[in-house]
Parts: C-alpha cells; sequence; structure tokens
C-alpha cells in the first residue's frame, strides 16, 4: 500500500478476525459495565475522560480506575478494529504478529501508550486465527509447532486492570488452551524516563506508537526527541516502528517559531535531515498522510463505534 494508494482502509482483511467478532469481545469482557450495571455511571465516566480529551489534559483523563475503564470500553473497540485492519494491511506487521517472520516461531512487540487495550486486542485478533488449533491434538505444545507472541504494553498510566480484563476475555473467547502462546506484559512505566534495558528494546521485533507521540511531546519536547534517539541507537537490525496520529492539524507541533506536522519532525529524527535520508538509521517502508478506517453501520456495540482519519509511517531499522 503505497503513497498514493487507496485512502480508505478495508472494514476487514482475512488475515484478522472480523470487526464483529473483535466488538464482541469487549461486550462479553465489560459484561457488567455495559448491560447490567447503573448506565449513569459509565456515561459520567465517560463524559470526564471526553472533558479531559478535549482539553488535551492526557494525564487527567486517565487517572482513575473508572475513567481508564470508560476509554477502553468506548474507545478501545474502534481503535481495534481499525488498527487490526492496519496490521493485517502492512505485509511485515502482519508476519510478525503471526510469528511467520524469517521462519521465527516467535515474535516480540511492544506498544508505547497500549495500556487501553486497542492495540493487544488487534494484535490479538490476528494472532488467533494464525494458530492452528487442531495441531495440539497431534503433537505436544513443546514442540516446535508452538508460537510464541510477546506484547509488553507500556504506559505511564496503570492500566493493568483493564489489561488483565481483557487477557481473560481473550483467553475464554478466542485461545482457549493456546493461551500461553499470547504473552501479555504491562509496564507502567513513563516511556520517556526509562532506559532500553528497562524496555527490552534490543530485542523488539516491532514497536508501535499509536495516538501517543503528540501526547509525549505535548509532555516533554527535549525529552521524546532522546527516547527517538534511543531507538536509533538501541534497536537492532530488521526491528519496524510503526506510528499513528490523527490526521491534521491536531498533531501539529510548533519548535520555535514554527508549526509543522509532527511526522516532518519523527522523519527528521529517524530518516535524517530532509534531502539526506540515506543518512538516518532508519528507512521508510510504507506511510499515507491522511487515510480512513470506517467501520460498518450495522456494527452491534451499545455505544458509538468510532471511525478514524489518521497518518500512519511504518520504518524499518536499518
Ligand atoms: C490517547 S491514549 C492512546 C491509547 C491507545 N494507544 C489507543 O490508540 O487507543 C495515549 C496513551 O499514552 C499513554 N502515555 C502518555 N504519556 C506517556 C508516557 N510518557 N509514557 C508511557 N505512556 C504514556 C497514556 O497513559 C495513554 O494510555
Amino acid at each position: 500500500m503505497g503513497k498514493d494508494a487507496t485512502k480508505t482502509l478495508p472494514t476487514h482483511h482475512t488475515a484478522s478476525l472480523p470487526p464483529q467478532h473483535i466488538v464482541d469481545l469487549f461486550k462479553v469482557c465489560f459484561d457488567a459495565e455495559l448491560y447490567k450495571s447503573d448506565q449513569g455511571v459509565l456515561s459520567a465516566a465517560i463524559q470526564g475522560v471526553k472533558a479531559d480529551l478535549y482539553n488535551r489534559d492526557y494525564l487527567a483523563a486517565f487517572n482513575s480506575p473508572e475513567k481508564r475503564t470508560a476509554y477502553c470500553i468506548r474507545w478501545s473497540p474502534s481503535r481495534a478494529i481499525a488498527y487490526a485492519s492496519l496490521f493485517s494491511q502492512l505485509r511485515p506487521v502482519r508476519e510478525i504478529i503471526k510469528c511467520e517472520r524469517n521462519g521465527n516461531a516467535s515474535s516480540n512487540v511492544m506498544c508505547i501508550g497500549g495500556g487501553a487495550g486497542g492495540e493487544l486486542i488487534g494484535l490479538a485478533s490476528i494472532f488467533t486465527p494464525s494458530i492452528d488449533f487442531n495441531a495440539k491434538y497431534a503433537t505436544t505444545k513443546s514442540t516446535s509447532q508452538s508460537k510464541e507472541l510477546t506484547v509488553k504494553l507500556v504506559d505511564i498510566a496503570d492500566w493493568s486492570a483493564v489489561v488483565e480484563r481483557l487477557k481473560s476475555s481473550i483467553r475464554d473467547v478466542w485461545l482457549f488452551d493456546h493461551s500461553s502462546d499470547l504473552d501479555v506484559q504491562s509496564l507502567n512505566l513513563n516511556v520517556l524516563k526509562a532506559s532500553a534495558s528497562d524496555l527490552g528494546v534490543p530485542s523488539l521485533d516491532l514497536i508501535t506508537l499509536l495516538f501517543t507521540t503528540n501526547e509525549l511531546f505535548m509532555e516533554d519536547k527535549a525529552g521524546s526527541i532522546r527516547f527517538f534517539q534511543m531507538l536509533n541507537n538501541e534497536c537492532s537490525s530488521g526491528c519496524y516502528l510503526l506510528i499513528a496520529e490523527s490526521a491534521g492539524s491536531y498533531s501539529h507541533i510548533t519548535v520555535g517559531a514554527k508549526k509543522f506536522p509532527i511526522q516532518f519532525l519523527i522523519d527528521t529524527l529517524l530518516l535524517g535531515k530532509r534531502g539526506e535520508e540515506a543518512e538516518g538509521p532508519w528507512e521508510l517502508v510504507d506511510q499515507n498522510d491522511s487515510i480512513w478506517y470506517r467501520a460498518k453501520d450495522d456494527m452491534d456495540y451499545p455505544l458509538k463505534v468510532e471511525n478514524m482519519r489518521f497518518f500512519y509511517r511504518l520504518y524499518r531499522k536499518k
């Protein structure tokens, strides 16, 4: 999918479970809040998160268990179906998730700002259908047939309670006795203050930074630049980095007296100065400056399922 190719992602790519199955996982996971408890409590928490996001007070948006659960229920289903489509569409990303890259039966993925579970469910929706559920009858789990996808969710907010619930639902609804093939770890830390070894950066096959880069730059511009420089130094050759963020002026950044799209700054940090692209430690594999994911109108979910318009960049470490 090149720069000028279609500007709408497919609603469903066959590498993943269908969007309705993805959304159904959230219905099972949050059955209590969605169908059994006082709806006023959930709507009040959603309104609180919405107000904080509108004011770009991101730390406040995720500062209580009720708000984190509300964010996951309201927004992560929309993210998960869009990410399932995006990840599937990008061949290297799809192969890493299916543990089919370069003959490796294991892959190591880190999702920065991924505590809310959208990335996790998008990843699991591709990993699950890649498993041969019948093989377990012919062979034991200890044979070379088994795969392992390790997913590290790194987040400054403590999403562990939400992630534990999502993990249980993945186990109960999708992976059953293959649950241990998906190793999900929550790392509750500020990525801008963490070292490469805290994060296990050299062993990663894929890093995602989805709808999180803007927040990092708003929190600490110099720290964010240092963080990208750390990735330049510490990621192994062949590691992929996927960045997505809202398309348009929402993702503009001010440096000195100038305001420009954040992807220009990231490109400069990773690829080198414009006109000298070959100099930087990463190569740009795929990109789109404005792409839509539109959910089908007939999705069955008690809350709104959002369409998303975003830019993305996929880089590969040289
Ligand atoms: C707008 S949310 C996006 C969540 C998710 N990636 C998605 O697409 O739905 C940004 C996330 O980044 C996290 N975050 C913000 N600053 C961070 C930092 N310095 N280190 C780690 N995580 C951070 C927030 O706690 C939040 O979970």
